[in-house]
């Protein structure tokens, strides 16, 4: 059984990420969407959360888990079985902190391979900090993030 793993803070899931998820889920007998719980960010969004966000944005595609995940990620992709991570590449500006980790992650297990997908051109500007911010000064985000998302965010800005 071919099992991928992508891996992100989804702070919150945007529309690019499901767009990357939809693609991706195409290429595995599974998909693992793996939620960061230990993050140095401090997120808007508790893990519990964002784990919903994505398990109801998710709901419709069979073959889609969704877990979260502490410590590194090549630990937890051995307990699950997964020997492939799928990165979504937006721009030439993510590569370099994208090919660190690629190859770090190489380097703890090199049976696991690390693949990029292009994320579609109409999401290629969207990052859930840019989403965050638009949102905190009460700037429209409508189309860009799921609509369960976009119903809490306005209100988590205000808290
Ligand atoms: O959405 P993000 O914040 O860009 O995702 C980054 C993530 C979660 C993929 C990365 O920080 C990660 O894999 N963290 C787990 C800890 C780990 O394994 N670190 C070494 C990888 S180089």
């Amino acid at each position: 059984m071919r099992i991928g793993v992508y891996p992100g803070s989804f702070d919150p899931v945007t529309n690019g990420h499901l767009d990357i998820i939809e693609r991706a889920a195409k290429l595995f007998d599974k998909l693992i969407v793996a939620v960061l719980i230990n993050s140095s960010k401090s997120p808007l969004f508790s893990v519990e959360k964002r784990l919903e966000f994505l398990k109801e944005s998710c709901k419709n595609i069979k073959n889609v888990e969704i877990a979260s995940f502490d410590g590194l990620l090549t630990e937890f992709m051995k307990k699950k079985n997964a020997n492939t991570i799928i990165k979504g590449l937006r721009a030439v500006s993510d590569f370099e902190y994208e090919f660190q980790m690629a190859l770090m992650n190489r380097k703890l297990n090199p049976e696991i391979e690390t693949v990029f997908m292009m994320t579609s051109n109409k999401y290629s500007y969207l990052s859930s900090s840019l989403i965050k911010e638009v949102a905190r000064f009460g700037g429209c985000v409508k189309g860009l993030i799921p609509e369960i998302v976009e119903k809490e965010l306005y209100r988590a800005n205000k808290q």
